[in-house]
């Protein structure tokens, strides 16, 4: 008998679940050696606790669960076992290492292999642990598509799709009202979002954190816009987004474990920094936030993030430990962990997507 801990860790994601049933259901044809498949709830966290919060997946369990956004095993992103926050009694916080109690807890459980699915903060935990000598193996998921080792990541064409949705919702009323109306999606450091769907919807101006912006340019294509009639313009911000001179929009964050920057603001930022030019139209600003990773996912996430859970039993299977599975289309492959932590995915100025953005007279901020 063979035992394999899944784990979803980060923020949650279209597909997940789909993940998971894939990766179940091929377990489960295996004849010659029987696989045990088990759940940790909420990250690594279920593991650790004392008494351990560990559930079976059977095909029972994941039956008809790819339609479902989130995931059946709950995830957090406070739960680095590099960098675990407890807090004391005095309300203080210390940060431990439960690396090598994560390790021991596995053996101890007679775990054969981890399946890490994560994004890219999951996958460093996964080198590390692999590092340690934890028999692991990646599967990426982001919403935000920034990892350069796969072609897409799911979740991501979901985020695109209610994005769009969005734009053809706010083109309606902007135009109905002659305003300018501002969208502000997610995407971190990366603009895959805000580009994609910026294109999909139309939008006038699409600002990513790639192409740090200048407001006149934006004064510009407003007034040129105006003079030519249309009274209404839809402008697409990635939270990450910055103008030339500044940095990106924050707020603070008091969660404990909590360890990214809390993207904010920056739509309203825009707005401001619009009025202060000069800008007399009238301005709103919609922040989609997390509409963005939830509900069903798409067709196309549903399918990669099948392809995902399949290939990562065969990788288990094949003891292809310290990999993590990656989309090359039109292959499934397997990257080393150390390869697909050590870049990220950010638009490059010589991508199509930002020709096609200028060809169709969008404006991009510089
Ligand atoms: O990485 C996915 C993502 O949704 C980012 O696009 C966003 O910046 C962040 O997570 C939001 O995190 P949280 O769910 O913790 O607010």
């Amino acid at each position: 008998m063979k035992r394999v801990l899944l784990v979803t860790g980060g923020g949650d994601c279209p597909g997940l679940n789909a993940v998971i049933r894939a990766f179940v259901k091929r377990a489960y044809q295996e004849d010659k050696e029987y696989w045990e498949v088990l759940g940790s709830i909420q990250s690594f966290n279920g593991l650790l606790k004392e008494p351990n919060e560990i559930i079976e997946l059977n095909p029972k369990v994941v039956s008809g669960i790819h339609v479902r956004g989130g995931t059946i095993l709950g995830t957090t992103n406070k739960g680095n076992p590099f960098k675990w926050p407890v807090k004391k009694y005095d309300g203080t916080v210390e940060i431990v290492d439960r690396s090598d109690e994560l390790v021991k807890k596995c053996q101890l459980l007679g775990i054969d292999a981890v399946v890490n699915i994560g994004g890219d903060g999951s996958q460093r935990i996964s080198q590390g642990l692999y590092k340690k000598g934890l028999p692991v193996i990646g599967i990426p998921k982001t919403i935000d598509n920034d990892l350069a080792a796969t072609d897409f990541t799911f979740g991501f064409q979901t985020a695109v799709q209610i994005a769009t949705e969005g734009i053809d919702k706010l083109v309606t009323t902007a135009a109905s009202h002659n305003r300018v109306l501002i969208m502000e999606v997610m995407g971190r450091d990366a603009g895959w979002i805000a580009l994609y769907s910026a294109i999909a919807g139309g939008a006038e101006a699409c600002l990513i954190p790639e192409i740090p912006y200048d407001i006149n340019s934006i004064m510009k294509m407003l007034d040129k816009r105006m003079k030519g009639g249309k009274g209404f313009a839809v402008i697409v911000i990635s939270e990450g987004a910055k103008p030339k001179d500044g940095g990106v929009s924050f707020m603070k964050n008091d969660e404990i474990g909590y360890q990214n920057i809390r993207l904010a603001g920056a739509a309203v930022r825009l707005r401001e920094e619009l009025k202060a030019a000069g800008c007399d139209l009238d301005i709103r600003e919609t922040v989609l936030g997390h509409l963005q990773r939830g509900g069903t996912p798409i067709a196309f996430d549903r399918v990669l993030a099948s392809q995902f859970g399949v290939k990562g039993f065969e990788m288990v299977k094949n003891g292809e430990f310290g990999k993590m599975v990656s989309y090359r289309h039109p292959d499934i492959v397997s990257v080393s962990l150390e390869e697909a932590t050590s870049k990220m995915n950010f638009v490059s100025l010589e991508d199509n997507l930002i020709k096609t953005a200028r060809g169709i007279n969008m404006c991009l901020g510089d």
